[in-house]
């Protein structure tokens, strides 16, 4: 099969075949297939789009470049749980613990900062000692004693989604609902999960800028998962301004412990509570919603999820101790507040612009490469539809002797608009969209 036949078929609008699918992904992964002729099937596909079967035959190709963990022998199906990407998001570390303490397994993947969203990854390593790169039978005896693993992916796991993910980063193809599905369902279908809960984010921090865009996607994730045989839910979520008040990595550690603690922001408290009962039913831990949800709650009045955290830490090689003593986590005392422009109410605070303004301080990265400062970032003060007076306190950046600061508030200040009038700001949750088959 000739490369450039599949790429002129695909370029005037026609179906590939499943064996024409797997060809390209084995000409990704095993290096038969040039640079430049991947990235022209990735434009045609940009362009002509894939059906429901493609979209499932290129995940499983993909699944199939590299290793399917598997995880046997536990009394629930593992789970996990997947953002598209938003800012101050810190709601895995919550989550992941309070559904382990709920006994659903919990072997979680996650991914490092990048451009203006946060990342699972940097804020554990934030925590001393802490190792994100366990191997598949640590994290079997993670899970069959702690309940829980937070890792990142290991380079055994879809091979040809790094070579792909790569080309289109640098070809403009990264904007395409099937090859976004396809590198996220192969990744957490690889995984050796049954069940897994999306969190599609969309508003002006997001990926998706718009609900519509954010729902097609979701329907096709769930799909695709739902037919590889993990059971997939989504729900959609604003992400219009910063998630909680904790913006950059150690700072949304301690947010995430508050949390746990019961002391959290409700918007973090509240979403978090909602995917971890999602989990537990997807993990067959409960059966009805309020069930889950009573559980999830009680875990967390307990004290139980917090501990289940700390305990986490200590089976990754991190000090535990940062769980009661913030003091061990990784800190500035460097603090420049940015102030409201004018008297009224807040009406936006853009969480791009505030997820960029972390970013350029050093708590973020532009590419995978890069180094990140695990003690600066911003703190919300203000939230959109609070009273603000003229000068007042909006955001507080915690900064390194100045680096990146005079960026940041730049960032900051045109991420604030202040109004006459309280606008509400949007709910949090938009809606759900789970498989037709779940419910017949
Ligand atoms: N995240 C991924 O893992 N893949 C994409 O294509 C987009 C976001």
């Amino acid at each position: 099969m000739r490369a450039v036949d599949l790429i002129r078929a695909k370029r005037d609008g026609h179906g590939l075949s499943r064996d024409a699918i797997n060809a390209f992904v084995e000409g990704v992964t095993s290096g038969t297939w040039p640079d430049y002729q991947i990235s022209a099937l990735l434009m045609a596909v940009v362009w002509r789009g894939l059906s429901a079967d493609e979209t499932a035959w290129l995940t499983d190709a993909m699944v199939h470049s590299g290793a399917r963990l598997r995880f046997d022998g536990l009394a629930h199906v593992p789970v996990d749980k997947h953002s598209t990407g938003g800012v101050g998001d810190k709601t895995s570390l919550v989550l992941a613990p309070l559904a382990a303490a709920c006994g659903a397994p919990v072997p979680m993947m996650s991914g490092r900062a990048l451009g203006h969203t946060g990342g699972t990854l940097d804020k554990l390593e934030s925590i001393p000692g802490f190792r994100v790169d366990l191997d598949e039978a640590a994290i079997a005896r993670a899970l069959a004693t702690v309940g829980c693993a937070l890792v990142g992916q290991t380079d055994a796991i879809v091979p040809a989604d790094r070579r792909l993910y790569a080309l289109r980063d640098v070809t403009a193809t990264v904007e395409s609902v099937p090859l976004i599905t396809a590198s996220i369902m192969s990744k957490k279908i690889a995984e050796g999960i049954g069940g897994l809960m999306l969190d599609v984010k969309t508003g002006t921090g997001a990926f998706m800028k718009t609900e519509a865009e954010a729902r097609r996607l979701a329907a096709s994730l769930v799909a695709t998962g739902t037919r590889a045989g993990v059971c997939t839910e989504a729900i959609i979520t604003a992400m219009d301004a910063p998630l909680g008040s904790a913006v950059g990595n150690a700072l949304e550690v301690v947010e995430a412990i508050e949390t746990l603690k019961g002391r959290g922001p409700g918007d973090v408290t509240e979403l978090s509570v909602r995917l971890a009962a999602g989990l537990l039913m997807l993990a067959g831990v409960e059966v009805t919603h309020a069930a889950a949800d009573r559980r999830v709650r009680g875990a967390l009045a307990s004290g139980a999820g917090v501990e289940t955290f700390a305990r986490i830490i200590e089976n990754q090689g991190g000090d535990r101790r940062v769980v009661d003593d913030y003091a061990r986590l990784p800190q500035t005392a460097d603090v420049e507040l940015v102030g409201a422009p004018r008297g009224g109410y807040l009406e936006r605070l853009d969480a791009e612009g505030v997820g960029r303004a972390a970013m350029a301080l050093g708590a973020g990265r532009d590419r995978l490469e890069g180094a990140v400062d695990h003690a600066v970032g911003a703190r919300v003060l203000a939230r959109p539809g609070d009273a603000v007076r003229a000068g007042g306190p909006v955001v507080e950046l915690r900064h390194r002797a100045g680096r990146g600061l005079a960026a940041a508030v730049a960032l900051v200040r045109e991420a604030i608009e202040v109004g006459d009038t309280a606008v509400p700001p949007r709910p949090l949750v938009l809606g759900t969209v789970d498989h037709p088959d779940r419910h017949p």
